[in-house]
């Protein structure tokens, strides 16, 4: 399926990547499931949503289903879990993992919903709308189909907030700069955004939480932070020559001294509708 408004970067377009940065980037996206800061951002939506057995919720940009299968188990008895992402590839990946809950895994664009009005509990979106085109059009349809007293709980980095230190600052401001828009998605504020989004459709109960997330290591931080994984391959970097080298020989140099560190903030934002 072909989604109407998408941005090319590459969690907008997975089912054009080549197979091997495909296995790649969900190999990242479980990597970041793991993370005990994704986690810790996780939970703070968890408690937002609040999940409950019996309910019907939509992970809206589901991935490889990590977050759909943790919802589907605490949907049973009586719930059920859309888990609905663009990309048939990721889709395929999530159903490969699948581990027996109440799931039904669809392809469909976010901003074009083919789903009934006033027909979930709950919809989780998280980390997608940083990756389309017109972020209120996608929310929008999230509350759409989201019945009146149901929540809708975003989930969004603001990439605008990324910032290192123990490492030459300049070179760090030239290497963020140069992967915004190649390795990061074109709204790289979204994270921040989502309260405004949510106050203008008028919904309440608004919980808006920053979640900072803290990289005291390379290692650690290279799992969310695409700038500091030595894994992201050469080409998809786009860097004048040597900047690249330069900067992983800082990133290694302050990770042996214990020196390193990265924050990033990620927006949880939850309401009623
Ligand atoms: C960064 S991944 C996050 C996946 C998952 N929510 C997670 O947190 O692990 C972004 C996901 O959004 C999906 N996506 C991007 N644009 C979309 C759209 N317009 N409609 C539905 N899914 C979309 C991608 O295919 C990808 O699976």
């Amino acid at each position: 399926m072909e989604p109407a408004q998408l941005d090319r970067t590459p969690f907008a377009d997975l089912d054009a990547m080549p197979p091997d940065m495909f296995a790649m980037l969900v190999a990242a996206l479980e990597g970041m499931s793991r993370h005990p800061e994704i986690r810790r951002v996780r939970h703070t939506a968890w408690q937002a949503l609040r999940p409950a057995p019996g309910q019907r919720l939509l992970d809206a940009g589901c991935g490889a289903g990590d977050v759909a299968r943790a919802l589907a188990a605490a949907v049973a008895p009586g719930g059920e879990v859309v888990a609905l992402d663009y990309s048939a590839a990721t889709l395929a990946a999530a159903r490969e993992r699948h581990d027996g809950g109440d799931i039904r895994y669809v392809t469909g664009d976010v901003s074009n919903l083919d789903l009934d009005d006033d027909t979930f509990d709950g919809v989780w979106c998280e980390r997608v709308l940083q990756h389309v085109q017109d972020a209120d059009v996608a929310i929008g349809e999230l509350i759409r189909v989201t019945r009146p007293g149901g929540r809708v709980c975003l989930l969004d980095t603001d990439w605008g907030s990324l910032a290192f230190d123990g490492v030459d600052a300049g070179l760090a401001q030239t290497i963020v700069g140069h992967m915004h828009g190649r390795l990061t998605p074109r709204q790289l504020d979204m994270g921040r955004t989502l309260r405004r989004r949510l106050v203008g459709y008028g919904l309440h109960d608004i919980a808006a939480t920053p979640v900072t997330c803290y990289f005291p290591e390379p290692a650690s931080a290279a799992v969310v932070l695409p700038m500091v994984n030595p894994e992201v391959p050469q080409e998809a970097w786009m860097t004048p020559a040597g900047l690249r080298e330069r900067w992983f020989d800082q990133v290694d140099r302050a990770g042996a001294s214990g020196e390193f560190l990265a924050v990033l903030t990620i927006w949880v934002v939850a309401a009623t509708v």
